[in-house]
């Protein structure tokens, strides 16, 4: 057995398939010394059919011409006469020149109890030294989560699991949707309709609701639409109350969340909201202009990607406030920076595919996203009612918990 301090990379234990690969590639060239091909050949793999034993060998077949030989005469010749390695039972060719293994069940006994011993079951450690960051179910606060939360969550959390077995550094990011122009909204729902009691139990249903009233009442009615928009400017200027209310809001919603989380068993390394990386929009649009990336258009700051087929990215709107994009591109860069990872991989569903092409295509012209820095969207598909899809405003939400 391997010492498992040999290397990050290595495994605890050889696979059995490598060892055998090792020595029918030796008897290989040793076997046909003249030929090039033969020097290749030995490659051992799973047997398709289990009846054959558990490793095949198929390579005698590809040198036949090479060799004017025909293929079983070429498996005959390797194997004649060769001492086996311990581990093999049992060694037959088959067929037009298959060579077929079987394992000594002594062996293979001794192998499972060996992975069963191991914390790690043997993975290899592939990512040891590798940094990895995943994004994913990043649900939007004064919002509880609803059914189609459930899908980013879970596949993140798998990918997550997965690179933690393999060695990775893991940074799960909750890139949850704090900051946006609803909070004006909410802020008066919230002072004007909020239930105490159904805070203290439900406090991201509760901010919905009250969001939901807000919205509603706006819709017709002029001075509280105004009323809206000037709290928003409160909190965006840094307004102390805005502001308290603002972060009081976040607490709640992720009391909520991290009972969802609880019951799934799902943790994260970071929360940083979209809030995070407010203070680095500016600098990032001023970066993309000093590029020659972003250009006024009617009013607002676009990266055209037109030649890219992507179509236009808007980074900055016409009444100057940033927008998603922006706040995804300079939340890259700050990833980068601080944790410079081989790959940043975002969950989402299949709506924002897009917006990720888009966005990725972005941080490569800037340079934000190194060649060494992966860009992925895994996506999936979206859960729709007859209706159509969820809409918070309609209320037709069907909650995750
Ligand atoms: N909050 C977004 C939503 O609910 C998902 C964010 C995904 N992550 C990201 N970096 N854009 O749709």
């Amino acid at each position: 057995m391997n010492s498992p301090s040999a290397s990050p990379e290595s495994l605890p234990v050889p696979l059995v398939e490598d060892l055998l690969t090792d020595w029918l590639r030796a008897r290989f060239a040793q076997t046909f010394p003249d030929c090039p091909d033969a020097a290749s050949a030995g490659r051992v793999l799973p047997s398709a059919n289990p009846e054959f034993g558990d490793f095949q060998c198929n390579d005698a077949m590809g040198l036949a011409k090479a060799l004017r030989l025909p293929p079983r005469a070429i498996a005959e010749k390797v194997v004649t006469g060769a001492a086996l390695p311990g581990v093999v039972a049992r060694l037959e060719i088959a067929g037009p020149g298959f060579i077929n293994i079987a394992l000594e069940p002594a062996f293979v006994s001794e192998r499972a109890a060996a992975v069963a011993a191991d914390p790690r079951s043997c993975i290899p450690q592939t990512g040891a030294g590798r940094t990895v960051v995943l994004d994913y179910s990043s649900p939007n606060v004064a919002k509880p989560m609803h059914i189609g939360h459930i899908r980013s969550t879970i596949i993140g959390a798998a990918i997550d699991q997965l690179h933690r077995a393999l060695g990775y550094r893991v940074l799960a990011d909750n890139h949850i949707g704090d900051w946006g122009t609803q909070f004006g909204i909410i802020i008066m729902g919230y002072r004007h309709f909020a239930d105490p009691a159904k805070l203290a139990e439900a406090p991201a249903s509760e901010l919905e609701r009250v969001y939901v009233l807000s919205y509603k009442r706006a819709k017709d009615d002029e001075a509280w639409m105004d009323q809206c928009r000037a709290e928003l400017v409160k909190l965006q200027q840094g307004d102390s109350e805005n502001r308290a209310l603002w972060k009081e809001f976040i607490r709640l919603s992720l009391v909520e969340f991290e009972r969802v989380y609880a019951r799934l068993g799902v943790r994260f390394d970071l929360v940083r909201g979209e809030s995070f990386y407010q203070d680095a929009l500016a600098g990032v649009v001023g970066r993309l202009e000093a590029a020659g990336l972003a250009k006024e258009s009617e009013g607002a700051t676009i990266v055209d990607l037109s030649a890219d087929d992507l179509g236009v990215c808007i980074v900055r709107k016409r009444d100057g406030g940033f927008n998603y994009a922006t706040t995804d591109i300079a939340t890259v860069d700050s990833r980068v920076t601080e944790f410079a990872p081989e790959k940043i991989v975002y969950i989402t569903d299949e709506r924002q595919q897009l917006h990720f092409k888009q966005f990725f295509s972005v941080c490569r012209k800037l340079g934000v996203a190194p060649d060494s820095t992966a860009l992925g969207h895994v996506w999936f598909g979206l859960m729709r009612l007859p209706e159509g899809t969820f809409s918070t405003r309609e209320g037709n939400v069907i909650k995750l918990e």
